[in-house]
């Protein structure tokens, strides 16, 4: 079933020039898994911080840059008290591809 979802995903991806788009999902979530964002953030629901689908809702594509610099330094405020943890290693590029499937949620 999964596999038939994601075949007929890729198809509408392919048909609507979104392949690249498609792309970048699965590059997104691969990226994700990859780092420690799964263990504080769920897509639908709030954990430690809040759920992609919330700062979706929060945010238009305009805030990319700046999310981008925040997941990097870390940091509170804008959701609570609770601080994210800083994510200095990884590459800008990589934090904008999650940045951006994170936007794409709505
Ligand atoms: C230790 C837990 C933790 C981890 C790990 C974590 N986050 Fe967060 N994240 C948070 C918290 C808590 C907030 C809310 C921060 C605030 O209130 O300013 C947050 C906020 C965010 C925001 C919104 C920032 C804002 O200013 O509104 C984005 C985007 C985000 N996280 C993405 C990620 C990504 C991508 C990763 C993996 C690279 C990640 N987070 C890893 C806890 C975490």
């Amino acid at each position: 079933m999964k596999l038939i979802l994601s075949t007929a995903a890729l198809a509408v991806g392919i048909a609507a020039t979104g392949a690249a788009h498609a792309a970048d999902a699965a590059k997104a979530a691969a990226l994700m898994k990859g780092s420690d964002c799964m263990a504080c953030h769920a897509e639908a629901t709030k954990l430690v911080g809040p759920s992609y689908k919330e700062i979706a809702k929060k945010y238009d594509a305009s805030a990319t840059d700046a999310l981008v610099k925040k997941v990097k330094a870390g940091g509170s405020g804008a959701w609570g008290a609770v601080p994210m943890t800083p994510h200095p290693n990884l590459k800008d590029e990589d934090v904008k591809v999650m940045v951006e499937w994170i936007l794409s949620l709505k």
